[in-house]
């Protein structure tokens, strides 16, 4: 029978056993999946762990506050912050590609990583050996990791890793689906507002900019982002849906009319979901009356923006996120 505390058990035991005394780093991104990762190594080999939260620039609004706030006030986790956000976006300029641009970003996350393990341990003799990842079972699957599965997309902990890696991975989750992942975080104390935060991709807002990604472009993103959570949880509807991607059509333009003046401007792409996995999904059926909120604050807050359309595509054929 499954059963939470029995896996954080098992998967205590198999973490000492793979580690032994090295040292150790972690890369948080204030989701579920990494910060029930980092806890259970924590439970396992303590203080030879150090979280690296890697602030890429393709964070929501408010992000990279609540991980400090969040997940270290409650655990006491030793954690280095780095601030890659021009490196990211130097390395994704030009790209337009999804899977390009999935495997700039996973290669990134790695040689920051590095960069972070050296100074983590400089000055003495050891070394980092170990990078611990929250990969669940459905990122193995859908990266093709999966018995006959096919290369859907590479997800930036599995996929699109470089082929240079000089850690060894340590990812206690990678058997489990999300509900398990958060049972598990439940039994290991981990705040509640993380464990039933949604789940928010790796790669961040890269992913969900269809286009080349670039500074202005993701403070457009960010501005409708933020809206759209805002009322989303203002309506109460956070734990009725799995997560919902907001997504700038970058590349694409529409004329409006605002006022007594021609505009001609982006849109903004709400993908409202309900899962249990992640591996399948339905739109969600928001109330119209949310809708119409988030739509008239978008175009109104947001001047590149003058457009707001509904994804109303299940998984499959559509996946979540655009790309
Ligand atoms: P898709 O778009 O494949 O997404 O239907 C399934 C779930 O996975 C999330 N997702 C990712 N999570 N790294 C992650 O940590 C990734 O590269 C990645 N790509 C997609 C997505 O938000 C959804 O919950």
């Amino acid at each position: 029978d499954w059963n939470a505390g029995n896996v954080v058990a098992e998967q205590v035991e198999r973490i000492r056993a793979q580690v032994g005394s090295a040292r150790v780093i972690c890369g948080l991104s204030g989701g579920v999946d990494s910060s029930v990762a980092a806890a259970l190594v924590q439970k396992a080999v303590g203080d030879q762990l150090t979280c690296v939260f890697v602030d890429h620039g393709l964070l929501r609004s408010g992000e990279a506050e609540q991980v400090e706030k969040d997940f270290v006030a409650s655990t006491g986790v030793n954690l280095v912050v780095v601030d890659a956000r021009d490196r990211f976006l130097r390395a994704l300029a030009g790209h337009t590609d999804p899977e390009t641009k999935r495997k700039i970003i996973g290669r990134e996350f790695i040689r920051v990583f590095e960069d972070a393990a050296r100074e983590i341990v400089a000055g003495s003799d050891e070394d980092v050996k170990f990078l611990v990842q929250g990969t669940l079972y459905p990122d193995v699957v859908e990266s093709g990791g999966g018995e006959g599965a096919a290369n859907i997309k590479s997800h930036h902990n599995v996929g699109g890793l470089p082929d240079d890696l000089q850690f060894e991975l340590v990812e206690p989750l990678r058997t489990l689906f999300k509900d398990e992942v958060r049972a598990v975080g439940l039994e290991l104390g981990v705040p509640e507002g993380i464990v039933w935060r949604q789940p928010f991709p790796g790669p961040g807002l890269g992913i969900r900019i269809i286009g080349e990604v670039t500074a202005e472009r993701l403070d457009v993103l960010r501005a409708a982002d933020v809206i759209a959570r805002e009322e989303l949880s203002k309506a109460g509807l956070d734990r009725d849906i799995w997560q919902c991607p907001v997504v700038l059509l970058a590349d694409v333009r529409s004329v409006g009319v605002q006022g007594d003046g021609r505009t001609y401007g982006h849109p903004i792409v709400l993908r409202p979901v309900s899962s249990e996995d992640a591996m399948t999904a339905d739109w969600t059926r928001l109330p119209y009356d949310v809708l119409s909120v988030i739509s008239t604050r978008i175009t109104n807050e947001v001047p590149e923006v003058n457009r707001v359309v509904l994804d109303v595509t299940s998984k499959p054929p559509g996946t979540i996120e655009w790309e």
